[in-house]
């Protein structure tokens, strides 16, 4: 079988569409490469130094792993020389990194998670990257916040790596959805899953079960139909899986259909949900809509959703169509 790099990928995706420019696609390749250097340091546990805490919190309130803090640094360096960025934002810092005036400035900006899944680091269990792309407004001086605060279909590319088993790459430049496997030897993305498409229908949800007693009540109806099985109203049996890594429930989902939930809860003081906007919920609808899936906040698309600050939380219902279509119309009963 023929061999497609990421880099041929690329290059004939710029051949065929204007949509992906020279810069999007030395973007794109940069980040894959960042990617590769986290994917190495991730194998190497405790044998690099690179396991438990930082002892630092970050701007969402939690404390900081070792690995949170080095894989931000790996994306912040890989990124900042190449001229194709204007900016940078991520969940692990509080506000904007521009780029630094001593290097040329593009017309992009990235957003990332840079390590998804913090709680399974040191359990040795799949963990992420997750990014998202977009073009900087037009005529504007240094980016501010504000040059961020686009809806998720401003988005030019999206994707994540998942450091499992195997390490992955997911992209999407908003023609369908490819997947890369590091081929560890060669150092190099290799083209393994061409157009993914999710199932619309599932037999199998993911959503943190502990927090059942804070729903608000279109989701314990929607998650108790699905238990009460066979003889139940949704007249099938359901399983259930549940990684904590929002990447690897996401790449499941993919392969196999699922539906996915982080709700809004009941809680004191409520809870918008835990996921966040810019650098999680976005990108990966952007991916799933891609991929012939659906992705809403219980009300309406995620990608629609008009963003008020960097670090907006929102609630997330993505994955098979018909099931996020069912939970999404019982928010509206
Ligand atoms: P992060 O590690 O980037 O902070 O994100 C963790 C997120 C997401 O990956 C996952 O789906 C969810 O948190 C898990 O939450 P619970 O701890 O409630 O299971
Ligand atoms: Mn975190
Ligand atoms: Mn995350
Ligand atoms: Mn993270």
């Amino acid at each position: 079988m023929k061999r497609i790099s990421l880099t041929q990928y690329l290059v004939e995706q710029q051949r065929q569409s204007n949509a992906l420019t020279a810069e999007l696609r030395l973007l794109i390749e940069v980040v894959a490469r960042a990617c590769k250097t986290i994917s190495h340091s991730v194998g190497k546990g405790a044998l690099g130094d690179i396991l438990g805490s930082a002892d630092t919190e970050n701007i969402q309130g939690e404390v900081q792993k070792k690995l949170d803090v080095i894989s931000n640094e790996i994306l912040l360096e890989a990124n900042e020389w190449g001229g194709h960025l204007a900016a940078m934002a991520s969940e692990e810092m509080e506000t904007i990194h521009p780029i630094p005036n001593r290097y040329p400035m593009g017309e992009y900006l990235l957003m990332f998670d840079p390590l998804d899944g913090s709680s399974n680091i040191d359990v040795n269990v799949s963990i992420g990257t997750i990014f998202s792309v977009l073009k900087a407004p037009e005529g504007m001086g240094q980016p501010t916040e504000q040059a961020f605060l686009q809806p998720g279909t401003a988005q030019v590319a999206a994707g994540y790596a998942v450091y499992g088993p195997q390490t992955m790459l997911v992209l999407t430049t908003g023609n369908g959805v490819n997947c890369f496997t590091l081929d560890r030897e060669m150092g190099s993305w290799v083209l393994t899953q061409r157009d993914m498409k999710i199932p619309e229908d599932t037999k199998e949800f993911a959503i943190n079960m502990s927090n059942k007693r804070h729903w608000h009540p279109p989701v314990q109806r929607y998650v108790d139909e699905m238990l009460e099985g066979k003889t139940g109203p949704r007249g099938k049996d359901f399983n259930m899986r549940w990684i904590a890594s929002m990447v690897a429930d996401v790449h499941r989902i993919l392969n196999r259909g699922g539906i996915f939930m982080y709700p809004a809860d009941l809680r004191d003081p409520a809870s918008p949900g835990k996921l966040r906007l810019m650098y999680e919920a976005n990108p990966m609808a952007m991916i799933v809509e891609q991929a012939g899936g659906a992705a809403t906040d219980g009300h309406g698309r995620i990608l629609d959703i008009p963003p008020t600050k960097l670090h907006q939380r929102v609630p997330v219902f993505l994955g098979s169509k018909n099931e996020v279509e069912v939970v999404t119309r019982y928010h509206g009963e």
